[in-house]
Order: structure tokens, then C-alpha cells, then sequence
């Protein structure tokens, strides 16, 4: 495997769990300083400890504007600087809108989307001193192709997809941004999704035209080449990473 983010600075949230933590243990064996960032301060701690490469972490919850920016600046303190930042972070809830509390609704939001929005702000100035910045953000298949009962997760991810392609336009030529939209992927968030038989019917794994769920680091995969020089000519991208869900 090559260096294809040699010393690289890259800030990951979300990063104590699945998705976050595979890109971070990826971006590492790349050649990256990660800065791992989670609300989760004692599993970003543990994660950042066991890289090839030891990182930095941060206890943060990416709802919180002023903690966020306190994170952000002590990871570019730690790193040197940062221009590469993959927003992970994020929560799930499902179920029909006539049972969807306001308190769950704005939660959703205020995670996957607000977060993202806060963290990406707060990193953009210590992008804007590097060059070659990337910004990855993490929506999800939902947000390409929703399926029933998925209201504050399918919004607040289409919202992550435009988002991606707002910031993309704006802070172009100096930092690009895409998007990434994971199909079913085998995290500890897809864990109660991993039923017995007697528990009710298995995931439809016909949806998916590969017929199995994804790996955490086959997500990561995707994530690293869109941080690396790989990708110079992209921005603005949406990436399905679905094993084809959303083409047929
Ligand atoms: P995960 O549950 O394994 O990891 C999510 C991480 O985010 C956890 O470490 C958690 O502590 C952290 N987190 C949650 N809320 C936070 C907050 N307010 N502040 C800071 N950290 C917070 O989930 P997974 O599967 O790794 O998901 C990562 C991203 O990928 C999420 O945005 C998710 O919506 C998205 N995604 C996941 C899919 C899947 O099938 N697993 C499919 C499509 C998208």
C-alpha cells in the first residue's frame, strides 16, 4: 500500500466507532496524523493511542458551537495544522412520522446536519492555511433513495449531500468538498438491525445489488482516496458507497 496521505493532517469525527474509526485507522497506515474527535472522549483516546502513527484526540459533541471551535483549534495545535477533515459523526432513529417526537426530529438534525455544519466551519480557517484541503462529509444512501420511516435521517442527510456541494462551490479553488453515501454498513449503529430469525424478518438484503452488507473499511477506502491527491479534480462529488442500492 502507498503514502497516499504522507504527513497529511487529518481531523475525523466520529471517530471511536465504525465508519470514523476505520478511516482513521486507514488514513494513519497512509501516512496521516489523525486528530480523532467523538463525544466519546475515552474511545477516541483509545482509537488515537493504537494508530501506526499515534494521534490526538478531543472529547467533543459536535452540537456545541463553542466546544467544537475549543476542539478544532487544540487539533490544529496538536497536528501542525489541518487539510483534511471527514465528518462521521452522526445517529440514527427511524419510524413513522405520526410517532416521530419534535425532540427526536430536532436531534437527528441537529447531529447529522448542524454538526456537520459547525465542525466544517470551524476547520475551514485552519484549512484555508493549508494547501491541497479536503473536506469529506458522510451522508448516506438515504439520502439518494429514502425508504419508509426515515424522515429526520433521509432530511438531515439529503441535507449533508447539499451542504457538501454549497461549501464545495464556495470554498473552491482552495479546499474541495464531497460526499460520501454509505449503503448498510456493519457498525456498532446497524447492531440491533442484526436480528435472530425469531426476531423478526432480516434486513432485505435484496436491495442491495452486490446481496451482502458493507465493511467499515471499504468506506474508509473511499474516504481516503477523496482526501488524497488521487482526487485533485473532484469536488462537489456525491459517492455512493452502497454495494448498489440507489442505481436500480
Ligand atoms: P457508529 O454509531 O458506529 O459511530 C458513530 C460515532 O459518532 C460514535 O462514535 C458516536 O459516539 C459519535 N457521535 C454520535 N453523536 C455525536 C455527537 N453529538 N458528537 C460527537 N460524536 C458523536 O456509526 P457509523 O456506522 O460509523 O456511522 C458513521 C456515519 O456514517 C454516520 O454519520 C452515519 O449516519 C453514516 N452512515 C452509516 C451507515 C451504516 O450503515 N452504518 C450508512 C450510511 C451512513
Amino acid at each position: 500500500m502507498g503514502m497516499r496521505l504522507e504527513g497529511r493532517r487529518i481531523v475525523v469525527t466520529g471517530a471511536a466507532s465504525g465508519i470514523g474509526a476505520a478511516v482513521a485507522r486507514l488514513a494513519a497506515l497512509e501516512g496521516a496524523r489523525v486528530a480523532c474527535l467523538d463525544r466519546d472522549g475515552q474511545g477516541a483516546a483509545a482509537l488515537a493511542a493504537s494508530l501506526p502513527i499515534p494521534g490526538h484526540s478531543e472529547q467533543v459533541d459536535v452540537t456545541d458551537p463553542e466546544g467544537v471551535k475549543r476542539a478544532l483549534d487544540a487539533a490544529a495545535k496538536a497536528l501542525g495544522g489541518i487539510d483534511g477533515l471527514v465528518n462521521s459523526a452522526g445517529i440514527v432513529a427511524l419510524g413513522p412520522i405520526t410517532e416521530m417526537s419534535i425532540d427526536t426530529w430536532r436531534k437527528v438534525i441537529d447531529v447529522n446536519l448542524t454538526g456537520t455544519f459547525l465542525v466544517s466551519q470551524a476547520a475551514v480557517p485552519h484549512l484555508h492555511a493549508a494547501s491541497e484541503a479536503s473536506i469529506v462529509n458522510i451522508a448516506s444512501a438515504q439520502a439518494l433513495m429514502p425508504i419508509a420511516g426515515s424522515s429526520a435521517y433521509a432530511a438531515s442527510k439529503g441535507g449533508v449531500q447539499s451542504l457538501s456541494k454549497a461549501l464545495a462551490a464556495e470554498l473552491a479553488p482552495d479546499i474541495r468538498v464531497n460526499c460520501i453515501c454509505p449503503g448498510l454498513i456493519d457498525t456498532p449503529m446497524n447492531a440491533g438491525l442484526k436480528k435472530a430469525p425469531e426476531d423478526g424478518p432480516p434486513v432485505p438484503l435484496d436491495r442491495y445489488a452486490l446481496r451482502r452488507w458493507g465493511k467499515p473499511e471499504e468506506i474508509a477506502a473511499s474516504i481516503v482516496y477523496l482526501l488524497s491527491n488521487d482526487a485533485s479534480y473532484i469536488t462537489g462529488a456525491t459517492l455512493a458507497v452502497d454495494g448498489g442500492r440507489t442505481f436500480h
